[in-house]
C-alpha cells in the first residue's frame, strides 16, 4: 500500500526486464487484509486513488491490478471501476469473489458482468474454470472477454489449458507426463529453494492439488505428507507413479 516503496520496486523489476508489474488488490489472508492491503484496501477507494496518482507516472513500465469484486460485498469494485478508468492500466484482472470468501462460495458471474460493462481496460476473467465445459459456458456468456486466467484447476490438471487451447481431450499418457511434470517441478524447486524441509513443504502443499486428479490416492497422500526426508517423499511418490496412479478421466475432463 505504500506507493513510494511500490516504485523503487517496479522501478527495479523494470530494470530487470519485467515490464509490466501487477499490484494485486486481491489477497484475502486476514494476516494481509489486516493491514488494508490486498482485498483490505478495496473498501478504502480515496486511497486506491491516491496511490494510483503516485505510482503510475512515476513507474517505467505498465501496470495491471488483480482484484475481487469488494472486501465484504460486490460494492467496492463497482465505485472504483470509473476510477480505474482514469488511468492507463494494462489490463484489470477479476476474481469474482469477495475477501471474506476467501476461495469458498460461489463467484458472482452478475457482478462481474456489471464491472465488465463499467471498465474500459482489458479485463481477464479468473475464479472456478475447473474444466472445459466452464470456459465454454463462461466464454459462451461473456464474449467480450478474451482473457482468461485460470489458478487452482491447472495444478490440479496441468492439462487444463491445452486442453481449452486445443479441443482435443483425449491423450494418452497422462500419468506418465505428470510424472515427468512432477519431477521438473522438483528439480526446479530444489535448484532455488534453500535446505530440504523447505523443499518437502512446498512439494506436499503440490499434493493438495495433484490428488484431486487421481483416483482413491487418500493413503499416498497422507504417507506424502508424513515423509520427513526428500528421499522418503521421492521414494513414496515414484511408487505412487509407477504402481497405483489412475487419472480421474470423468471428474478432469
Ligand atoms: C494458495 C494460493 C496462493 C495464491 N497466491 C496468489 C498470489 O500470490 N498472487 C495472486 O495474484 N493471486 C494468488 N492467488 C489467487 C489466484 O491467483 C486466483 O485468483 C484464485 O485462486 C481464483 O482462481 P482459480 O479459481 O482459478 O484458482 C492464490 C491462490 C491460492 C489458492
Amino acid at each position: 500500500k505504500s506507493a513510494k516503496d511500490f516504485i523503487v520496486l517496479a522501478n527495479c523489476l523494470f530494470d530487470m526486464g519485467y515490464h509490466t508489474i501487477n499490484w494485486n488488490l486481491g489477497c484475502p489472508h486476514p494476516q494481509v487484509t489486516k493491514k488494508m492491503r490486498g482485498s483490505g484496501l478495496l473498501p478504502h477507494t480515496e486511497r486506491i486513488q491516491a496511490f494510483l496518482d503516485e505510482v503510475v507516472p512515476a513507474m517505467k513500465g505498465k501496470l495491471s491490478i488483480k482484484t475481487r469484486l469488494g472486501q465484504k460485498n460486490s460494492e467496492d469494485l463497482l465505485r472504483l471501476a470509473p476510477i480505474l478508468n482514469q488511468y492507463p492500466l494494462e489490463e484489470v484482472i477479476i476474481h469474482p469473489r469477495t475477501g471474506l470468501q476467501m476461495y469458498e462460495g460461489n463467484v458472482d458471474l452478475e457482478g462481474f458482468e456489471t464491472c465488465l460493462s463499467i471498465l474500459r481496460h482489458p479485463v481477464v476473467y479468473n475464479g472456478d474454470i475447473r474444466s472445459a465445459g466452464d470456459f465454454r459456458a463462461l466464454s459462451g456468456r461473456f464474449e467480450n472477454v478474451d482473457r482468461w486466467m485460470i489458478g487452482r484447476w491447472s495444478l490440479v490438471n496441468p492439462f487444463l489449458p491445452g486442453v481449452i487451447k486445443t479441443g482435443l481431450n483425449k491423450e494418452d499418457n497422462r500419468v506418465e507426463r505428470l510424472k515427468h511434470f512432477h519431477d521438473a517441478l522438483y528439480e526446479q524447486y530444489a535448484a532455488v529453494l534453500s535446505g530440504p524441509s523447505h523443499l518437502l513443504n512446498r512439494m506436499k502443499a503440490q499434493w493438495n492439488y495433484f490428488s484431486l486428479s487421481f483416483r482413491d490416492c487418500g493413503k499416498t497422500v497422507k504417507k506424502i505428507r508424513k515423509a520427513g526426508s526428500p528421499g522418503h517423499y521421492l521414494e513414496v511418490v515414484s511408487r505412487f507413479f509407477e504402481t497405483e496412479a489412475v487419472w480421474e478421466e470423468e471428474k478432469n475432463d
